[in-house]
């Protein structure tokens, strides 16, 4: 996690400069989780803040993209697994929700937000938004795979068949596959309509929006101004 500093945090979610949150800190007034904590320049994780006993949120809808590894996931509440909202700081998880879902075992690119209308957007099966994967699969993709692939197959219990997707094969048993649905296991029951099957897969971009080649798993970063108004 890029952690947040505790006054940077307390100026925002007060709507006071940085020096006045570092006066209420070495006051005394601002309490991390059972602690009065002094230190401004304390990195937050996962704590909540309290500022004289009452807790504090950042004000506004937060976007933040993060690196979901494997084991994770992307529901809200699950009692069985850790959730992606696990990885993120209390602070932020007001109404935090992913746009669109990845498998407990697919890593890679998961959007969150508290903005449901910007969720929509991402999600609705009427904006085609494009996804892009990497798949690693279990035996060699033959030229005939690849051009269903594109076209579209016909998955297993759905008739009607996937849109055209974009194809870039990176080596015998390695693609790059956008798609622009979000089906069930789509990506999996799309490499078993052609005969493979995936033995990992990445989400590496939504829509213009990629995942950063330095971003650790586990670990998640604020989108910039640009790249929520790609959503917009
Ligand atoms: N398609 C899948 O099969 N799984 C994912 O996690 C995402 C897309």
């Amino acid at each position: 996690m890029r952690a947040m500093r505790l006054d940077y945090f307390v100026a925002h979610a007060t709507g006071l400069t940085r020096s006045q949150a570092r006066d209420l800190i070495r006051r005394g007034a601002v309490r991390v989780d059972g602690q009065a904590s002094v230190r401004a320049n304390l990195r937050l994780s996962g704590e909540t803040v309290y500022l004289d006993d009452a807790p504090l949120a950042l004000p506004g809808h937060q976007y933040l993209m993060l690196h979901k590894p494997t084991g994770v996931v992307c529901s809200t509440d699950d009692p069985g697994h850790r959730t992606v909202l696990d990885l993120i700081p209390t602070a932020l998880r007001r109404d935090l929700h992913s746009a669109g879902r990845l498998d407990l075992d697919t890593t890679g690119l998961v959007l969150l937000t508290s903005d449901g209308q910007w969720s929509h957007r991402i999600t609705s099966p009427n904006t085609h938004c494009p996804k892009r994967y990497r798949v690693d699969v279990a035996r060699p993709l033959t030229p005939a795979a690849l051009e269903q692939l594109a076209v579209g197959v016909v998955l297993r219990d759905d008739p009607t068949p996937t849109r055209p997707a974009s194809v870039q094969l990176l080596s015998d048993t390695r693609l790059n596959l956008t798609i622009s649905e979000g089906r069930y296991h789509q990506v999996k029951r799309m490499l078993a309509a052609v005969g493979n099957h995936v033995v990992a897969l990445h989400r590496e971009a939504i829509g213009a929006v990629a995942l950063d080649a330095d971003l650790p798993e586990g670990q998640w970063r604020a989108l910039s101004r640009s790249e929520i108004d790609t959503f917009q």
